[in-house]
């Protein structure tokens, strides 16, 4: 079991588990990762920064508000770094800090701001970790996505006995170790994914668009290549960071879209399709601005090529994977976009008033030709690492 090369962002609590804290360091450096330590107000009244510098190997950040460390590796560079956070121990309070998305102090801030999967060890009294606000914080916590790692039963410092203790270091690493070979099932896959939207000009200043944020696509891009995959991801117009790992080619047009996707769709596995391509364009831009002349006006609009239709009817074609947004007869629709298409699944979701274009959250149903999976409601980032579960193993069982 290794992390070789695993960049670990490790925060430490205010709880008397802390002591281990250093033990865990040591256990995640023998086993290959980069560790770095925050540690909160908390864990400085039961074990000391020079500590876990001295096993980290480097200076370990407490505050976040402090301008000589923001001049070396910033908060947000940190939290960009970190390919796993794990908080050991996390105490009641920053369970529920965590739940709730407060930022009022460096660890809580980071683990906002990062994209990183996240781990949390609890350790505390058990009649705490037993209170029904700490449960349903804990809970909240892993519907978000976070992996929970314990507490465990016995004999605790405060001399009571039952579950709250923090889990043993090297069962921590054990058990990031065994997730981060379990959830690598693509590596040697080459994707190709389409996100955003695409805005089809009409003049130099004007546009046909829509409101696709690109979070979906860019989540399924960040979640192939944590599974292992190398990732082409064909971006519409987005403002949105490029995940670690992946290769962006920007396009504007469903046009453009389409003829990135041909340079690089021969060596691919796989294509997913999330982008929200505009099915018509303005049949002429202007090349000067339209200006009003108080008549209505008349626009003809002609088709776009369809994307994933084309990739799906390819001779050749890789395991093809399309979005469908609908707003009535869900199941129907999408069981006819598997065909129509040419596509190995379908990912359909509802849109309208609470869930799908420009959230945070969604909920997906995937439909194959024999089977349906409903995912969700919850975060684009943890739907998306289902839905590559999914593309995983259907894939497999298709090499068998
Ligand atoms: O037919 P409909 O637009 O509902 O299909 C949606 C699916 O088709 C999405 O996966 C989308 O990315 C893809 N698509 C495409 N090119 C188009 C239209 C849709 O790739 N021109």
């Amino acid at each position: 079991m290794t992390l070789t090369g695993r960049r670990i962002l490790l925060g430490i609590s205010g709880g008397i588990a802390a002591y281990k804290s250093p033990e865990l360091v040591r256990r995640l450096r023998d086993a290959g990762a980069e560790v770095r330590v925050v540690m909160t107000a908390g864990a400085e009244a039961f074990i000391t920064p020079l500590t876990l510098q001295a096993v980290s190997g480097h200076r370990v950040r407490t505050h976040l508000l402090d301008p000589e460390a923001e001049a070396g590796m910033g908060h947000i560079e940190l939290a960009r770094w970190a390919e796993d956070i794990v908080i050991a121990p996390a105490t009641a309070q920053v369970v529920a800090k965590l739940a709730h998305g407060f930022a009022d102090d460096l660890l809580s801030t980071l683990v906002l701001a990062s994209q990183a999967r996240l781990w949390v060890a609890p350790a505390m009294n058990r009649l705490m970790w037993d209170a029904e606000p700490v449960r349903a914080n804990v809970d909240q916590l892993v519907r978000g996505g976070a992996r929970l790692l314990g507490p465990d039963r016995g004999e605790q410092a405060c001399g009571e006995h039952g579950a709250g203790r923090m889990q043993e270091p090297d069962v921590i690493v054990s058990a990031m170790a065994g997730a981060s070979e379990r959830s690598r099932p693509l590596v040697g896959k080459r994707f190709v994914v389409t996100a955003g939207p695409t805005h089809e000009p009409l003049d130099p200043v004007r546009f046909l668009g829509n409101r696709s944020s690109g979070r979906m696509g860019f989540a399924v891009a960040r979640m192939l290549v944590e599974a292992g995959a190398t990732v082409d991801l064909v971006a519409g117009p987005v403002n949105l960071p490029t995940p670690p790992g992946v290769q962006r080619v920007d396009v504007v047009t469903a046009r453009e879209m389409l003829e990135a996707v041909n340079r690089c769709i021969d060596a691919a596995d796989g294509f997913v399709a999330v982008a929200a391509v505009a099915d018509y364009r303005p049949e002429h831009e202007a090349t000067d601005k339209l200006k009003k002349s108080g008549e209505p006006v008349t626009m003809h609009l002609v088709e776009n090529p369809d994307i994933l239709a084309t990739v799906g009817h390819r001779q050749t074609r890789p395991f093809v994977v399309g979005f469908a947004a609908e707003t009535r007869d869900l199941e129907t629709s999408a069981r006819s976009k598997l065909s129509a298409k040419g596509a190995d699944l379908i990912a359909a979701n509802r849109v309208g008033h609470e869930l799908g274009f420009d959230r945070e959250d969604n909920a997906l149903e995937v439909f194959s030709a024999h089977r349906h999976w409903s995912l969700g409601p919850r975060s684009k980032c943890q739907l998306a690492r289902e839905l590559v579960d999914i593309i995983a193993g259907e894939m497999k069982a298709r090499e068998r």
